[in-house]
């Protein structure tokens, strides 16, 4: 059993093929993911996908790049929403320093509001983290984020920078870039997260996995990624796989 904690099949490149990239998933053995909705177009599919699919639950949120476009009224929706029995979690919200369209000021204004609604409708947050760590860290810290905690979301950070989300009661996940030949940090920031803080996910179409790598993305990939870990942190592939499911069901509160 695997569970894939951040997947985009709410974008356009699954358009032609979601049934069948989900029953490749299942067939990997992924039984449950979260749908992750970044902005009003991929939050209302998040939703319709999982009131389609039994295994499937849902994030909502603004994506830090978009945090320009994001209104009072955005915010009061995703905050109705919140109490949608398979929405698990707030998200994704936080800091790309990569992209300009947002300026950094906007970005962490909206990150902070989502920080807000996420401890008022007492659900984790999902966070995107794009060379921002420092800031990303202080905000969680000011805005005593831990009260409901949440994840790192494919988590590229240094083991210090760890140190401190799991201090906040944040999860740590890792994707595709663990299994790149050329990604030392991760590789070694993985072998050190708590058994119980460790998630997987794919973020899929994105940041496939090696072998994959720069092609489309799917979760059924989310298997090699678990393969990765295991081998780095020399324990069995079937330990990765149960450890990490249960802690995401632990975390989203699925039983
Ligand atoms: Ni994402």
């Amino acid at each position: 059993m695997l569970f894939d904690t951040h997947v985009h099949l709410n974008v356009e490149q699954f358009e032609d093929d979601l049934e069948e990239v989900i029953a490749r998933a299942q067939e990997a053995g992924v039984e449950n993911m979260v749908v992750v909705g970044f902005d009003e177009k991929t939050i209302k599919k998040a939703i319709n996908l999982v009131e389609t699919h039994d295994f499937l639950y849902a994030a909502v949120g603004w994506h830090p790049v978009d945090a320009i476009d994001l209104t009072e009224e955005h915010l009061n929706w995703i905050e109705e929403l919140a109490s949608h029995p398979k929405v698990v979690a707030i998200g994704e919200t936080g800091l790309d320093y990569h992209w300009d369209k947002s300026p950094k000021d906007v970005q962490k204004e909206a990150f902070r509001k989502q920080i807000h609604l996420a401890k008022r409708v007492n659900l984790p947050i999902i966070i995107h983290d794009r060379e921002a760590h420092q800031d990303i860290v202080d905000i969680l810290k000011e805005e005593k984020a831990e009260d409901v905690g949440g994840i790192m979301h494919c988590f590229g950070g240094s083991i210090e920078i760890a140190q401190e989300c799991l201090k906040m009661n944040f999860h740590l996940s890792f994707g595709g870039p663990v299994t790149f030949k050329n990604a030392i940090r991760p590789k070694e920031v993985v072998k050190e997260v708590p058994l119980e803080r460790l998630l997987i996910e794919t973020d899929a179409p994105f940041l496939a996995p090696h072998p994959f790598r720069g092609k489309r993305n799917e979760p059924g990939y989310v298997k090699l990624i678990a393969e990765q870990i295991a081998e780095l942190r020399e324990v069995s592939y079937e330990d990765i796989a149960k450890q990490t499911s249960l802690n995401a069901k632990k975390l989203f509160g699925i039983s």
